[in-house]
């Protein structure tokens, strides 16, 4: 893994995980000698050795831990140093059964994968933390530590459990959130289907179940589960505050289809946001995901400078297909964490393992040894971040919010919905995509973010939202914003009750529509609307309630029904997409919002082509990131960073190439 120089620019930081546990000590010493030679300047140390830190309970063996980080402290490198308590060691199971996790049919998770742990358990708890204080007691002060890594992506595989002890512990949360039974059964609905509670004990995690579990119930677990990994999360960040003064991280996995984990939430939890990303192989648009992923971190970060703990140097291992990357895509795909915000890019591994279960996943130093196409694009990766020091620190310019929520997507993903062909992403990857051809920048954000700063506020699928956030809303397009919201929002409050008097509940006002039934269609069955545009999955009957209507439906089963409305809201505008456009209509949807607001690309740009900002006070950089198989031109002032070249006017990016401008100031 790799770090950009601090702002000084004298030295680029560069990071890998390091897994020396895996090799004979005679590596290790050519191991820092790689590094040197790569630029590697940080690794991250010690994630999965719990098993070899406390081989017995209680027993700690620190001695081969000891001299890998003097090792790398004589080498000028720097350490992540984990908390280790990512994967407990076989003997807790042994001795604590009731340890393990449960998936909902009661099935229990054996020992021998990893993370197998129930999140709720207090023994889990009690000897994690146990570890955390013997690692941190033994290596608070030595001096190559500069940065502390608790557990390892927490919920991964782990984040709901159905035993006995998380049944438990389910009820606390619930009592915490309710105060009584009333309010409970009230908030789940359960006068439906006879499910009355009249007592705490009879409440149960939503395990298998005959029919369709009660919504709110799943909900409630899904908000429970994720606060239950963050509670580990706190637990180990508060005892490391006691004993260390290094800043502690733990890394996300914002844009992974990751659904479980509210990173919204556990930001504040982190003195630095930091996440991991894997390209989706079986995806030729990737960088797109990759990119959406890197603007979302941002926005989980509050638009902070923030740092890639993981991705890739060329496949992974647990795709069904893990197809390499090409010469040039290591670069640019972290080149574009980089121009969105990431202040570092660090990769899982530095060395590829020759056993266990990820011994085909690509690392920085492969199988086959230094002599690589990837450890020389590795090498050229630290003479990049190292030229680009200065852009440390800097902040990515966004005139466009998307709006995001775990809990939406929680919620518009149970069962039994209007139509399995609405999921939550699907809208948001069109939207962004559609942004991202157009050169534009998007912050992903919190529906509660400020939203006074941005042009253009998107709101796709915003199934659950609260009053307050919908409010916040409509504030914004008063105020002059220009918003645009897609079908199946505003439908629920936060405990997924219906919004009565017509959808799309909460933001009806503001839309100016009203719509009284919704038509979803069947499998692949298209609509067309009489402005040309194509779309599928979803209808409604929408009646204009002071919009003006832009598009209609031409057939289907709504001919004539508005498709696409315009309410004029204040001093702005609300548009509101009733059906899923498909990917011309839908960038020509984007076109026109963009163009309505006055939302400028970072640069004029040929498709496929990635254009972004970073900024800090006065100073700017642009990044151009080719992925075509041609060279480009771009407008540009200044001086180009990775090559040292002055461009007076315009900058020429060869295929699959990255330039980086310091711009003139103007
Ligand atoms: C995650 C984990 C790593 C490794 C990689 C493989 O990001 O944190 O330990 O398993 O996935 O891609």
């Amino acid at each position: 893994m790799m770090l950009i120089g601090r702002s000084t620019g004298k030295t680029t930081r560069k990071n890998v995980r390091l897994s020396p546990e895996q090799w004979p000590e005679e590596t290790w010493s050519e191991d820092i000698e790689l590094m040197r030679r790569a630029g590697v300047n940080l690794v991250s140390v010690g994630i999965f050795s719990w098993a070899l830190l406390e081989p017995t309970p209680g027993r700690f063996e620190f001695g081969w831990l000891d001299r890998v980080l003097d090792l790398l402290h004589d080498g000028g490198i720097q350490v992540d140093l984990a908390t280790a308590t990512a994967s407990p060691p076989p003997w807790l199971a042994r001795a604590h059964p009731e340890t393990l996790p449960r998936r909902a049919d009661g099935t229990i998770l054996w020992p021998g994968g990893r993370q197998a742990y129930c999140p709720s358990s207090p023994v889990f708890r009690e000897r994690s933390l146990e570890l955390v204080r013997a690692v941190a007691g033994r290596y608070a002060d030595h001096p190559a530590v500069v940065m502390w890594h608790v557990s390892n992506e927490l919920g991964c595989h782990n984040v709901h459990c159905y035993c006995d002890v998380s049944a438990e512990a389910f009820r606390g949360w619930l009592r915490e959130r309710y105060g009584d039974l009333d309010g409970l059964n009230d908030a789940w609905g359960t006068a439906f289907w006879s499910q009355r509670y009249g007592d705490w004990a009879e409440i149960n995690p939503p395990r298998t179940v005959t029919a369709i579990a009660n919504p709110t119930q799943q909900l409630d677990f899904l908000r429970f589960s994720s606060d239950e990994q963050r509670a580990q999360l706190r637990a180990e960040r508060e005892l490391l505050k006691t004993m260390v003064r290094q800043p502690v991280t733990t890394n996300f996995m914002v844009g992974m289809d990751i659904k479980h984990m509210d990173y919204h939430s556990w930001a504040p939890d982190v003195d630095l946001v930091s996440n991991d990303h894997y390209l989706t192989a079986a995806d030729p648009q990737a960088q797109l995901g990759l990119a959406l992923a890197a603007d979302h971190t941002r926005g989980v970060a509050g638009g902070d400078p923030w740092l890639l703990m993981e991705h890739s140097t060329s496949a992974v291992n647990w795709q069904p297909r893990n197809v390499a990357k090409l010469p040039g895509q290591l670069r640019r795909n972290s080149l574009a964490h980089v121009a969105r915000g990431a202040d570092g890019v660090l990769f899982f591994q530095w060395r590829a393992s020759r056993a266990g279960a990820e011994k085909f996943h690509s690392a920085l130093v492969p199988h086959a040894g230094p002599d690589t196409k990837v450890f020389r694009e590795v090498c050229q990766l630290g003479a990049n971040l190292k030229a680009l020091a200065e852009v440390r620190g800097s902040r990515v310019d966004a005139d466009v919010a998307i709006l995001f929520d775990w809990e939406a997507w929680w919620g518009v993903e149970l069962d039994s919905h209007p139509s399995v062909d609405v999921t939550y992403t699907d809208r948001l990857a069109a939207l962004y995509g559609a942004l991202w051809r157009a050169g534009v920048t998007a912050d992903i954000v919190h529906p509660s973010a400020d939203l006074s700063g941005y042009r253009l506020v998107l709101a796709p699928t915003l199934y659950l939202v609260r009053d307050v956030d919908a409010e916040a809303l409509h504030r914004y397009v008063q105020a002059g914003g220009t918003a645009a919201v897609t079908y199946f929002s505003g439908i629920v409050d936060e405990n997924d009750h219906i919004r009565l008097g017509g959808y799309p509940g909460a933001f009806r006002e503001l839309l100016g529509v009203r719509t009284e039934e919704f038509f979803p269609l069947r499998e692949g069955e298209q609509v067309r609307l009489d402005d040309g545009s194509v779309a599928d999955v979803w209808t409604e009957w929408l009646h204009p309630d002071g919009a003006e209507v832009l598009a209609s439906y031409t057939d289907g089963p709504l001919p004539g029904v508005p498709a696409l409305t315009r309410h004029r809201v204040g001093a702005g505008a609300a548009w509101y997409v009733g059906t899923r456009l498909d990917e011309p209509a839908t960038d020509r949807l984007v076109a026109r919002l963009v163009d309505e607001a006055g939302v400028r690309p970072a640069a004029p740009a040929p498709s496929g082509v990635e254009v972004v900002r970073r900024r800090d006070g006065e100073r700017t950089w642009l990044f151009v990131i080719n992925h075509t198989e041609a060279e480009v031109r771009i407008p540009a002032a200044g001086v180009e960073l990775l090559t040292g070249a002055r461009c007076a006017g315009e900058l020429t990016v060869p295929a699959g190439e990255v330039a980086v401008v310091r711009e003139d100031r103007v």
